[in-house]
């Protein structure tokens, strides 16, 4: 069990080539042997405690890390937005340092500012994960490489298309595909909600490092051929609202409906979910033959395992 420094996963850029790329392979081989019927219950994370702080809705990763860690033999406590003094002032520094004497690992998702988890990593002894922040989900994109991997064998070489907001899920996408040899990563975005700047130089830069393409732009023409993955994400994101009374009409031409698909025969269909069938996706599609979303909800717990795993020294 860990003696080192707690690993804290705040952005996919804390991480090392060789960390995504082992946390990856990880929750792959995770839902390899839940596939093959092999219970996944183990002791390896005997004897630690992880907090479950979720400030806003959440189904699949709130259940995926809070499952996975009962599963690797975590003892569990959760806090709902209410619950914690930060409420009352106390500060996040404070919180962290004190949370740090009694937990391994906070699993976090505020969907706002980053610092704030930033502020709790000002300790050494609990491991800080983001399950969503404002600009960047990385525990899903973990999830959604553990799943192109079981799916294709391999993310390099892959030819992916995301439509849709350039959500925190859009972000660590870009963020994670990128660090990949031989990816073409394709954004179609509506104007106005594309992703964050800085996060799309930072991908675009990093994925010419590895040979590898991303770009963005807002509309549907001209779309790439060959691809492996359309991938979309609901319009309304988690803890979001948007200003704008007439944002759908942005959306609209941005739907995953078969009239897209037919750009896209090979490929199969991802999806972060909740959906909404008839916004972002039509039904057909999200149940059709052609999509793996809900094995790819089933992953993020896999996913999450590894995570825990990693930042508690397991491997
Ligand atoms: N994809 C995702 O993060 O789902 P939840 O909001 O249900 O956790």
């Amino acid at each position: 069990m860990r003696s080192a420094p707690a690993r804290h996963l705040i952005s996919l850029r804390d991480l090392s080539d060789s960390d995504l790329q082992g946390i990856v392979q990880r929750g792959a081989a995770l839902a390899r042997l839940a596939a093959d019927g092999t219970p996944l219950a183990s002791g390896s994370l005997a004897g630690t405690v992880v907090g479950i702080y979720f400030t806003k809705t959440s189904t699949r990763t709130r259940t995926a890390f809070s499952a996975g860690a009962l599963r690797l033999g975590a003892g569990l406590t959760t806090y709902g937005a209410q619950d914690l003094q930060t409420n009352t002032g106390e500060s996040n520094e404070d919180t962290g340092r004190v949370l740090s004497r009694m937990l391994t690992a906070l699993v976090a998702r505020t969907a706002g500012d980053p610092a704030q988890m930033r502020a709790w990593t000002d300790q050494n002894r609990m491991a800080v994960i983001n399950a969503m922040s404002a600009d960047e989900h990385p525990t899903q994109a973990l999830a959604d490489l553990t799943t192109m991997t079981l799916h294709f064998g391999a993310v390099d070489g892959l030819r992916i298309l995301y439509v849709g907001e350039g959500n925190n899920t859009a972000a660590a996408l870009a963020l994670a595909l990128s660090r990949y040899r031989g990816v073409h990563l394709e954004l179609r975005t509506p104007a106005g909600y594309g992703l964050a700047t800085d996060i799309l130089e930072s991908a675009v830069a990093q994925a010419r490092a590895n040979g590898s393409v991303v770009h963005e732009r807002h509309d549907l023409a001209d779309l790439p051929t060959g691809l492996d993955v359309v991938y979309t994400a609901r319009w309304q994101t988690t803890g979001t609202s948007k200003p704008d009374p007439g944002w759908r009409a942005a959306f609209t031409p941005f739907q995953v409906n078969s009239a897209l698909m037919d750009h896209a025969r090979k490929a199969v269909f991802m999806h972060d979910l909740p959906a909404h069938r008839g916004e972002e996706v039509t039904g057909d599609v999200l149940d059709g033959p052609a999509s793996i979303a809900f094995p790819q909800a089933e992953n993020k717990m896999y996913s999450a395992m590894a995570v825990l795993e990693w930042c508690h020294g397991v491997w």
